[in-house]
């Protein structure tokens, strides 16, 4: 049975500029339920948690919490409603400590005559991290001491703190190891045993089939359908995602796993930091290498390092050419690209524009005799902002405006732009849309077979088996084991070899 509706949303526009996020959207959330809001990039549903929980008001239409008039200020006034959200984008405050953090304004809690009791501050946030299984992160410490897992689990805490009874996740576990989702679920399980309401965001489809009792779709800021869990059937709900039925394989079809015998990267007894511990690779040409394993194996960090993006303790990264790697410029000017797995910190200038971003990397290719025209950007960005089809008013807007995935398509868009004959992706399909991610795996098979070389670091395993024709699979920041391409390649058998 449906629970009682305790929050409508009555016909919500929301416009930025000319942009018109969301138009005449009205849903029901139910007490109890766990309710995936679910489309595309750029469809809406950061937009419409936001206006919910507080971070701007629509631009026309109502809400009803408990049938009265809903209209928060700001978050805090949302929270006192019993509404919180952990927002898609990074949502903690870097030069302050971890109480700090959970207690951002409401420090209030701690003052006596005038005066905080930091040590109080302390307890309650360890207590609070605590409550919900957090153990290994201490709140006197600066934040920035975190990894972007570890803040968001601050995050977490934060919002959760004011107890609330409409919690809403906006594409939380994209951000998160298997271990750190798993504590999302159980306290997504604990809030519905509490007949509490969460609202759910992700591209996981496998994962929001299993964990909720409806989904609410949006397509293009439209109000599309709502289904009931005996409706959940992929297709369908793909279909009414992106408005057409999606033919044809997702990952490739082949298995032969066959690449040319030349090496163009070797990579030799790689250390880096305490993380990478001695790892040698061989990358050929026109092969695409899956790495993957627990988030903390080490396989981001190696990343990193084959693109020059860190020192390397020992060891070493050489091209074809016989180039040794040694930092990010070199490594671009040998037609390398990088696809970093946080993309808002390492792989985009926010603050500018779509072009800026897309051309930075391809600037010497762009120039004619040391000049680049302002048309020759234009058609450049223009090409890679059709051939990603990035949601966008226009290529001269600030990348900070654009939904979570159509961030991720211009990093994307801006290395394939570069001509990039190696492509180091870490997570490239994280935070994307099942549409777009069909077409990024189509686009990585067609580079395989037009000889560029990629690197593909991935946590998600049918995505490793679906493209990579060997998969190396990293333990405690070394090669625990290497898989040939192969149709009866199993998770099971890669997970034996990663935990
Ligand atoms: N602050 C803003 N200024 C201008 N445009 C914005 C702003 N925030 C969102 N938009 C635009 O509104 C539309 C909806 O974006 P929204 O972030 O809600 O999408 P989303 O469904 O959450 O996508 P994703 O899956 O990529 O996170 C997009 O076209 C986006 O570019
Ligand atoms: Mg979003």
């Amino acid at each position: 049975m449906k629970g009682k509706t305790v929050l409508k949303v009555l016909n919500i526009s929301k416009d930025f500029g000319q942009t018109h996020a969301l138009k005449d959207v009205s849903v029901d959330i139910e007490q109890g339920e766990i309710i995936g809001l679910i489309g595309e990039n750029g469809s809406g549903k950061s937009t419409l948690s936001s206006i919910i929980s507080g971070v701007y008001p629509a631009t026309k239409g109502t809400m009803e919490l408990d049938g009265e008039t809903y209209l928060p200020a700001n978050p805090m006034d949302a929270q006192k409603h019993g509404i919180s959200m952990i927002a898609q984008e990074m949502g903690t405050l870097p030069g302050i400590r971890v109480a700090d953090n959970i207690f951002l304004g409401k420090e209030q809690l701690f003052v006596k005559k005038g005066v905080v009791n930091r040590k109080k501050m302390y307890e309650e946030a360890k207590h609070a991290m605590e409550n919900i299984g957090i153990e290994n992160i201490n709140p006197e410490d600066p934040i920035t001491r975190y990894s972007l897992e570890e803040r968001k689990l601050v995050e977490v805490v934060r919002a959760l703190y004011s107890d609330p009874r409409i919690f809403i996740v906006d594409e939380t576990t994209t951000a998160l190891s298997q271990k750190g989702r798993n504590l999302i679920y159980q306290i997504i399980r604990k809030l519905k045993a509490e007949n509490k309401t969460v609202l759910f965001i992700s591209h996981d489809l496998e994962e929001l089939m299993e964990i909720c009792s409806k989904m609410i779709v949006l397509r293009d800021g439209v109000y599309i359908a709502e289904l009931q869990k005996e409706e959940f059937q992929e297709d369908r709900i793909k279909e009414l995602m992106v408005g057409r039925k999606l033919t044809g394989d997702y990952y490739r079809s082949d298995y032969d796993g066959s690449c040319s015998d030349e090496i163009v990267l070797k990579g030799t007894d790689i250390h880096v930091g305490e993380s990478v511990k001695g790892v040698s690779l061989e990358l050929h040409k026109g092969e695409i290498l899956g790495i993957g394993g627990l988030t903390d194996c080490g396989m981001h960090e190696l990343g990193k390092a084959l693109f020059g993006n860190t020192q390397l303790l020992y060891g070493q990264v050489v091209l074809q050419n016989g180039e040794r790697i040694k930092s990010e410029k070199q490594a671009i000017k040998n037609r390398m690209g990088y696809v970093s797995k946080n993309r808002d910190q390492e792989a985009l200038i926010l603050s500018a524009s779509i072009l800026d971003n897309t051309v930075l990397p391809s600037l010497s290719k762009l120039s004619k005799a040391g000049l680049i025209t302002k048309k020759a950007e234009r058609d450049f960005t223009n090409k890679q902002v059709e051939k990603m089809s990035i949601k966008c008013r226009e290529i001269t807007q600030d990348v900070r405006d654009l939904s979570g995935g159509n961030k991720q398509k211009v990093v994307f868009g801006k290395w394939l732009g570069n001509e990039s004959e190696i492509l180091i992706l870490d997570c490239p399909t994280r935070g994307i849309d099942i549409g777009v991610k069909a077409f990024m795996y189509q686009l990585m098979y067609q580079l395989k077979k037009e000889g560029r070389s990629i690197i593909m670091i991935s946590e998600e395993l049918p995505e490793l088996i679906g493209m990579s024709d060997r998969i190396l699979i990293m333990k405690d920041g070394r090669v625990q084991k290497s898989f040939e391409r192969s149709e009866s390649l199993s998770e099971a058998a890669l997970i034996q070899e990663m935990v």
